[in-house]
């Protein structure tokens, strides 16, 4: 499992420069309080010395371990003497006691991203919210999800059965995501029916779990390919080295491109690449017959579809018109 590489080194530099800022704004509040409260300077210069004394108490090869102790036992009671005094002087000032103090946004990790050697759930929440960003789904996560996605829409009976068993089967795929043993699905249907719905909820699950998602047309995929394959704007690799690599890549209305050359063996190295891998696709399709599939495609691509994805056959009738007609 991995969230996306350039995200998370994105997101540490984030942190890197929160906790700096917050560092940096404390010691602006102390030197505020240094030029603004007469005998403060004084009282932090005391701090300062005190553990300048600790220090060389600790270094002294002339003292045994007695004389230390006491020592430090010395240079202790002037430092709560020295803070007693800090603490009158700052509220009769009308200051808090802590405002020297850090503000960190995460009181659990200081603005680090860690706790410990765990990554904090603060850091963890910026990296998901930097999943949906870099998956390609925009807002669309926000609303086509499971939470958002209704049974009543199909036909009570056969139609309506079929979606609760595709419904459950994706639930569970989602659920139990996992780049290296999840499989390949493939959603068949007309337009309308909930296909690219499903696909992004599926997505938004997955992101969650602190997988790299990226989601995508099948036209805007091979368009990249051919920029890339034709040296026209990128770098190799640049444009679609995330189709290749990502935990999951979900190709969107795949059978609506243009039926070039081009696209169709783009689509089989795609395909194959990932497969080889082992690297989960959820792919959504207007084509619904495997002959029709087989035609467009040839039959080296149509089957190792019908062979290696679950496919799952969504019937039922145009959900955005039906939305748009006010049905319930
Ligand atoms: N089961 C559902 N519950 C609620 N809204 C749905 C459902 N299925 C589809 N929609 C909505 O209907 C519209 C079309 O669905 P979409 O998933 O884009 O269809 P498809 O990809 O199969 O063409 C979208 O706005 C989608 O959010
Ligand atoms: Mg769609
Ligand atoms: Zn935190």
């Amino acid at each position: 499992m991995g969230f996306n590489q350039e995200d998370l080194a994105l997101i540490k530099e984030e942190f890197r420069r929160k906790n700096l800022r917050a560092k940096d704004e404390a010691t602006q509040r102390l030197n505020e309080l240094k030029a603004n409260i007469p005998g403060f300077r004084e009282i932090e210069n005391g701090f300062a010395d005190i553990g300048q004394g600790m220090l060389s108490c600790a270094l002294d090869a002339t003292l045994n371990e007695e004389g230390k102790a006491a020592r430090l036992a010395q240079l202790d009671a002037q430092r709560q003497e020295l803070s007693e005094r800090r603490d009158k002087l700052l509220t009769a000032h009308g200051y808090p006691l802590d405002y020297t103090a850090p503000r960190y946004a995460c009181k659990r990790c200081n603005d680090t991203g860690f706790a410990g050697v765990y990554m904090c759930d603060c850091m963890r929440r910026e990296l998901v919210k930097k999943g949906y960003e870099s998956s390609g789904l925009g807002g669309l996560i926000d609303t086509q999800n499971f939470e958002s996605f209704s049974l009543r829409y199909y036909q009570e009976g056969e139609q309506r059965d079929n979606m609760a068993r595709v419904l459950s089967a994706c639930r569970k795929y989602a659920d139990e995501f996992d780049p290296a043993s999840s499989g390949n699905v493939l959603f068949t249907g007309g337009t309308g029916l909930g296909k690219t719905h499903l696909s992004t909820s599926i997505a938004k699950v997955v992101i969650e779990g602190g997988n790299n998602v990226v989601y995508e047309s099948a036209q805007n995929i091979f368009n990249d390919f051919e920029a890339e394959h034709y040296g026209r704007r990128a770098e190799r690799g640049e444009l679609t080295g995330k189709y290749l690599e990502c935990d999951l890549l979900i190709i969107d209305d795949l059978g609506t491109e243009m039926p070039t050359n081009f696209n169709i063996s783009c689509l089989y190295n795609l395909v194959n690449t990932r497969l080889n891998r082992r690297l989960p696709m959820v792919i959504n399709s207007n084509i619904t017959e495997p002959a029709e599939f087989s035609k467009r495609y040839t039959d080296r691509i149509s089957s190792r579809f019908f062979g290696e994805f679950k496919v799952f056959r969504i019937v039922g009738r145009d959900i955005r018109s039906l939305k748009l007609l006010g049905s319930k």
